[in-house]
């Protein structure tokens, strides 16, 4: 099919070299019989906490796993977690599967994180902790603020970096700038392992209870006593070894998703109904989602018929919203849907994402922008 009118609105880049790469270890990893927390994971975690810039990474099956093993650390049994009215269901369902219950809280609409202001009012006795999730790949402006939030009123912070490998925000790389963070490598991620996650943290005690609850709350590698109430939560050397392939080129491909943003950025500049995200002023996205507000677009617009009909008409292919439905809107969630949360609300309902992939050139993003102008004058 015509390369412009089929845009994907995302794209799951294996070279010919990765493959032939990734078949070379899935082979050696057949040979030796080391299917699990074997030398690709150990790898992988090396390399991850390198580029993260922190002393420990643990490589466990997926982001929703990391979520729920730093609940579990953090001990949140019986207590409350604040968390963005913004954000995936996994995030708020982790700390459930914890044992915790969630507080919804409302974003702010710069860099849609936490918002600080109504933070402090959402805090209660047995608040044990609180997720900043970098929706997109931003990381919150007020990142500092939050920390010392927390750090005040003796709470943990976790970064949900589920979208944002290799965010930075002035004082370091995303899953560096909290007590612990979670990411994800699921397919549509900017970097994947086919399935997976990873936990990042400074403090060691955490690192070690992560490693006890990945692998069934065994005490260690080699014990037969189990002293947590763990999970099958490890990742295989396989999915090890696609994810360690992908982590050789995020910074390349953070640069390229970088570089179509911008042409986004020009395209879009002149146009008052579309309001991109901005590139954040201190730090940087790794452009995961490239976030459009809508402004003054015409009374009763329907996003979903727009959708539709730019991919029926230019083969454009939007990508899904983050979110559509705020989290606390989701239905298995009703009985924690206390406050009100008008930020979150307005932004689900007001944006798009538009497709970015390292490999987009200037002629697909221009055409993505043609298209979606195009439908908006003349559905
Ligand atoms: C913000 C957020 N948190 C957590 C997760 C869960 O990650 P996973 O799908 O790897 O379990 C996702 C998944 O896409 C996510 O978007």
């Amino acid at each position: 099919m015509n390369r412009l009118t089929n845009i994907p609105a995302a794209k799951i880049l294996f070279s010919d070299e990765d493959r032939r790469r990734i078949l070379a270890a899935v082979d050696e990893t057949l040979r030796t019989g080391q299917l699990t927390l074997g030398p690709h994971t150990k790898k992988f975690e090396e390399k991850f906490a390198q580029f993260v810039d922190v002393p420990h990474a643990v490589a466990v099956s997926s982001g929703t796993a990391a979520l729920e093993i730093l609940l579990r650390a953090y001990g949140v049994a019986g207590k409350e977690v604040i968390v963005p009215a913004d954000t995936f269901f996994a995030t708020a369902a982790a700390v459930l599967h914890a044992g915790g219950r969630p507080r919804f809280v409302d974003i702010e609409p710069e860099t849609l994180g936490l918002d600080p202001a109504k933070l402090e009012g959402a805090i209660r006795r047995d608040t044990r902790g609180m997720i900043l999730v970098h929706i997109g790949g931003w990381v919150s402006r007020h990142i500092d603020r939050i920390r010392d939030i927390c750090r005040v009123q003796n709470l943990f912070l976790i970064e949900d970096a589920a979208h944002a490998h290799g965010s930075r925000a002035a004082g370091g790389c995303a899953g560096a700038l909290a007590d612990a963070a979670a990411f994800s490598f699921y397919p549509t991620k900017v970097i994947t392992s086919g399935e997976g996650g990873m936990i990042t943290t400074r403090d060691e005690r955490i690192a070690l209870e992560a490693q006890r609850y990945r692998d069934q709350g065994k005490e260690s590698f080699s014990s037969n006593f189990h002293t947590r109430l763990g999970y099958n939560w490890r990742l295989s050397e396989i999915h090890a070894a696609i994810g360690l392939v992908h982590l050789g080129h995020l910074s390349e491909w953070i640069d390229e998703r970088i570089r179509v943003a911008r042409i986004y950025d020009a395209l879009l500049a002149r146009d008052a109904r579309f309001s991109p995200l901005p590139f954040p002023a201190k730090g940087r996205t790794n452009y995961y989602k490239y976030i459009v507000r809508l402004a003054n677009v015409p009374p009763g617009f329907d996003r979903k018929a727009f959708k539709k009909s730019v991919k029926e008409r230019f083969g454009v292919g939007l990508a899904g919203e983050v979110y559509e439905v705020p989290c606390h809107q989701q239905p298995v969630f009703a009985a924690y849907r206390e406050g009100k949360f008008p930020v979150a609300e307005r932004f689900c309902a007001q944006h798009l994402c538009l497709p970015i992939y390292p490999d987009m050139t200037q002629a697909q993003a221009t055409h993505v922008v043609r298209s979606l102008q195009q439908v908006l004058t003349q559905p």
